[in-house]
């Protein structure tokens, strides 16, 4: 067993060798959110799949880059300061450093940047984008005569307007999405040449299948440039709430203009010329209400600057409260904590990637939490832990025995883990984190029905069933490590424990986890105090 694993560890290092050697780089980031409310779970929702993505990658040693921001100008957050009778940047301010850095302690997510558009390094590279795009011809002035929905912070078809018959706007038209009314605008704008990269797009999409994920979102979007596009206004000159248009001091940039442009001002885009070609492209993961801004709109403003396009648009699906999407405006929102208070950081994380078929909606109910909390994290993972570890602690007095003769069930989880390992890595690579954490679930079942079979409580009361004893909770301490480094992205906290409890050496966070399969043992365990998942008892919630 041992030669064989140390055949396979020197195949999977001369990859890692590979890899590093080719620079691989990792860069993802999330949308950058609207600070006219706080978080809720849908925001936090994003932030924990693309957390989970980034620190899988950073566990296969790829150099590894998660930025998540806020989306800080225009009328939404103009209007929001003035209701609140102060200015739009005090407002950005308070709910910034209140409410929205919070939110990612609260979910655990290691973010290595965050940022904001109203930081100068970001205005300073919006500036700098737009004048290339003014000197190369890809900007005119013109007059734009349309609707503008400020909930959206987008420009309106009439297609994508309806006639209100009830409520409040009766007989007007109101935005499909918020359910408002529309503006009428009449304004002398700066253009965006964008009709000219209706072409470049198609191409783009078909020739690369995977750019726009999944293909719900890929087919509805291609659909959307196929019915032609439009040049798309790109400046205001009503409020001046904004980055100021660089040769026109009058207007300021279109908010969506500006905030897409912060996955390239976060990397040094215009400044830093070494750490922009480190990082871009980016993975773009996005929900699918904002996809054809991150699917359309920004491809076409890459090209028109002569840069490279996103690695790939993710447009993940909605969370649905009573049918419909969770949102701010309808006060539909469930605050992160009012789950993670309860039930704590990793089991949010893991049960929205499990519960849910990443890139289709799913509704969240108290009770399916509870009842997954239950049966997958107390039960199923927290409970074999605990088993395990108290066992050698019992029967080896913590020291972890050496396996002897493997019989077929031993050979079994060894293999399952080898399995799991590499089909996980696989699911992950597709976007599919909801197939990882059930490929890896089923190393969790398979050591549940080995301790059961094996019994080795039976095992410990003959001393003749001693090796074997050895072999059985050798051979679980080992299924346990695999376990730890697999799940590390999704349960930063419980793994850490339980790495520790089973020796594990150094940061669980510096394993790697494409041979997590390989993990052979650390000298002892020791016991966990408290299971890693405690049973919780939920009072009527909400
Ligand atoms: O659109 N289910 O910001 P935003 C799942 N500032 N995800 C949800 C969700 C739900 N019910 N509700 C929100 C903006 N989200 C712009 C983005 S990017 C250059 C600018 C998540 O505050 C999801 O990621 O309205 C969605 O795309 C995003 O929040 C919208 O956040
Ligand atoms: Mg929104």
């Amino acid at each position: 067993m041992k030669a064989r694993w140390l055949r396979s560890n020197t195949g999977a290092l001369a990859a890692t060798i590979e890899r590093m050697a080719a620079g691989d780089s990792f860069y993802i980031a999330t949308p950058i959110f609207y600070v006219n409310d706080v978080p809720h779970i849908g925001h936090a929702y994003t932030e924990v799949a693309a957390d989970v993505l980034a620190r899988w990658h950073r566990q296969r040693g790829e150099d590894t880059w998660l930025l998540t921001g806020t989306d800080e100008h225009g009328q939404k957050i103009l209007r929001t300061a003035v209701a609140n009778d102060t200015s739009p940047q005090a407002w950005a301010d308070k709910l910034v450093e209140n409410s929205w850095k919070p939110l990612l302690e609260t979910i655990d997510i290691r973010n290595d940047d965050f940022i904001r558009t109203t930081e100068e390094r970001h205005e300073t590279a919006v500036a700098t984008f737009l004048q290339k795009l003014y000197d190369d011809g890809h900007i005119y002035s013109g007059e734009y005569e349309g609707y503008y929905c400020v909930g959206c912070e987008e420009y309106k078809q009439l297609d994508d307007l309806i006639t209100t018959e009830d409520g409040d706007y009766s007989g007007q038209l109101v935005c499909a999405v918020h359910g408002r009314p529309v503006e009428l605008l009449k304004e002398k704008n700066y253009f965006f040449r964008m009709s000219a990269f209706e072409k470049p797009l198609l191409d783009l999409y078909e020739s690369n299948p995977n750019f726009v994920q999944p293909p719900s979102v890929r087919n509805e979007i291609i659909q959307f440039v196929k019915q032609g596009l439009a040049d798309l206004s790109i400046s205001r000159s009503s409020f001046d709430w904004g980055v100021k248009v660089p040769w026109d001091h009058s207007h300021v940039v279109y908010v969506w203009f500006d905030a897409l442009l912060n996955y390239i001002s976060a990397i040094g885009y215009g400044v830093d010329d070494e750490q922009f070609e480190r990082r871009w492209p980016a993975v773009q993961l996005v929900g699918k209400d904002i996809a054809r801004f991150h699917a359309v709109i920004w491809p076409a403003m890459l090209m028109a600057a002569g840069l490279e396009v996103p690695r790939a648009v993710f447009g993940h699906g909605w969370l649905l409260v009573g049918g419909e999407k969770m949102s701010k405006s309808k006060l539909t929102g469930i605050a992160p904590n009012q789950i993670t208070d309860t039930f704590g950081s990793d089991a949010f994380r893991y049960y929205f990637l499990s519960a849910i078929t990443f890139g289709q909606d799913g509704s969240f109910s108290w009770e399916d939490l509870s009842a997954r909390y239950q049966a997958e994290l107390a039960n199923g993972f927290g409970n074999l832990a605990s088993r395990v570890t108290a066992m050698v602690t019992r029967y080896f007095d913590g020291e972890i025995p050496a396996a002897g003769a493997l019989t077929h069930a031993d050979e079994l989880i060894y293999t399952t883990a080898k399995r799991v390992t590499e089909e996980a890595g696989i699911a992950i690579d597709a976007f599919a984190i909801h197939d990882a954490l059930a490929t890896i679930w089923q190393l969790v079942d398979a050591l549940n029905g080995y301790i059961t079979d094996q019994e080795p409580w039976a095992l410990a009361k003959d001393d003749a069933n001693r090796e074997r004893l050895e072999t059985v909770l050798a051979t679980a301490v080992h299924g346990l490590g695999t376990l730890a480094v697999l799940l590390s992205p999704v349960l930063p906290k419980a793994t850490e424990r339980l790495w520790k409890a089973i020796g594990g050496l150094g940061p669980i966070e510096a394993q790697r986890i494409d041979l997590a399969w390989e993990w052979i043992g650390g000298p002892r365990v020791s016991p966990l105090d408290t299971s890693l998942f405690p049973r919780i008892e939920v009072e009527e919630t909400v």
